[in-house]
């Protein structure tokens, strides 16, 4: 059992956490949907993709995952020899919980002639269930290489199917899930956003619904949503993900203006991913000092679901086995 959290008032948790990384050969790895603390002390941030295969590929024996409990699983799916730890293992996702794996089998199990294509957000029992795992980032590149005429079942996440059938001019078959944070975006209140600053792009990440994606310059994963707000010669960028991600446009861009884009009231909290939010420092610190909570998972559903992992990272161009990828942190 984790120590309370209270116990821990007076201690500097950024050396402890420092020490504790060193002295456990821990690598502690961060999505970008995590508290700028959690982001800074980070050894690398990414997005689903390239923390897969940062997973994948580290020395390290220990991996802290700050995310949620899909990505800390994957890491485990990847990396089974190592020990994975998450600092909430309640942090779970909308998206997963959107499709249970008995479901999903009986689907599989009515479209025979389809092969599934499955949005890495889902359960290592979903996975185990599907042909290929896609993320935001890799699916254009993956669905590139599958016959037009192929049938593809795309799950769980409508939003993003709905995307890249519009995008790849397919029909895929879409299981209804979508993220709570992304579908709590507001047309009304962008557009009065947009009135307000004229001419500042908009990027969104597929995960938002078509009313949003429709006044997007830019669509793409959390890393495409960061390095478009980068390089566009605007100064004013509004960014229609979760909003965590805006910490490291600032610390790269400090003289430009990111806005992130409304809820339904203007200003809710409600665009915040309230599974991210479980991870603290206090947490992060106490996982790496009891090496608890860690991940584990029967062999059978690790092998079955580690077959469409490896196939993603093959068709995506990043094998197992590769140096240092993605973006570092800092
Ligand atoms: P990416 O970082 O791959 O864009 O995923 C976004 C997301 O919602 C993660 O849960
Ligand atoms: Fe899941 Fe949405 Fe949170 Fe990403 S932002 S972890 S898809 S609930």
């Amino acid at each position: 059992m984790n120590a309370p959290v209270q116990s821990l008032r007076g201690l500097d948790l950024k050396s402890e956490i420092d020490r504790l990384r060193k002295e456990r050969n821990a690598v502690i790895l961060a999505h970008y949907y995590q508290t700028p603390d959690i982001q800074d002390i980070a050894d690398f941030v990414g997005d689903s993709l390239d923390l897969s295969a940062k997973a994948a590929a580290t020395d390290a024996d220990v991996i802290a995952f700050c995310g949620v409990r899909f990505m800390a699983e994957v890491a485990k799916i990847l990396s089974p020899q190592k020990t994975v730890i998450l600092p909430d293992m309640a942090a779970g996702c909308s998206l997963e919980d959107s499709c249970p794996p008995e479901q999903f089998a009986q689907f599989r199990a009515a479209h025979p002639d389809h092969i599934a294509l499955t949005y890495i957000n889902c359960s290592a029992a979903v996975k185990a269930h599907s042909d290929i795992i896609v993320t935001s980032s890799s699916a254009e590149k993956i669905l590139a290489q599958l016959p037009m005429d192929q049938k593809i079942i795309f799950a769980p996440d409508k939003n993003l199917g709905a995307w890249f059938n519009r995008k790849t001019g397919r029909d895929m078959l879409l299981w209804p899930g979508a993220c709570i944070v992304h579908e709590a975006f507001s047309e009304t209140e962008l557009l009065k956003l947009k009135q307000r600053y004229p001419g500042a792009p908009v990027a969104a990440h597929p995960e938002c619904p078509a009313f949003i994606l429709d006044h997007a310059d830019e669509v793409g994963s959390t890393r495409a949503i960061l390095d478009f707000a980068l390089r566009s010669p605007a100064q004013t960028i509004i960014v229609a993900t979760e909003p965590h991600i805006i910490h490291q446009m600032e610390k790269a861009a400090p003289h430009k203006t990111f806005i992130g884009a409304p809820g339904a009231d203007g200003n809710c909290n409600c665009n915040m991913c309230p599974y991210m939010a479980m991870n603290t420092m206090e947490k992060l610190y106490v996982a790496l000092r009891d090496m608890e909570p860690q991940i584990e998972l029967d062999e059978a559903t690790r092998l079955a679901a580690k077959k469409p992992l490896d196939r993603m990272l093959e068709m995506a161009g990043r094998t197992v086995g590769q140096g240092d990828v993605g973006r570092p942190a800092g």
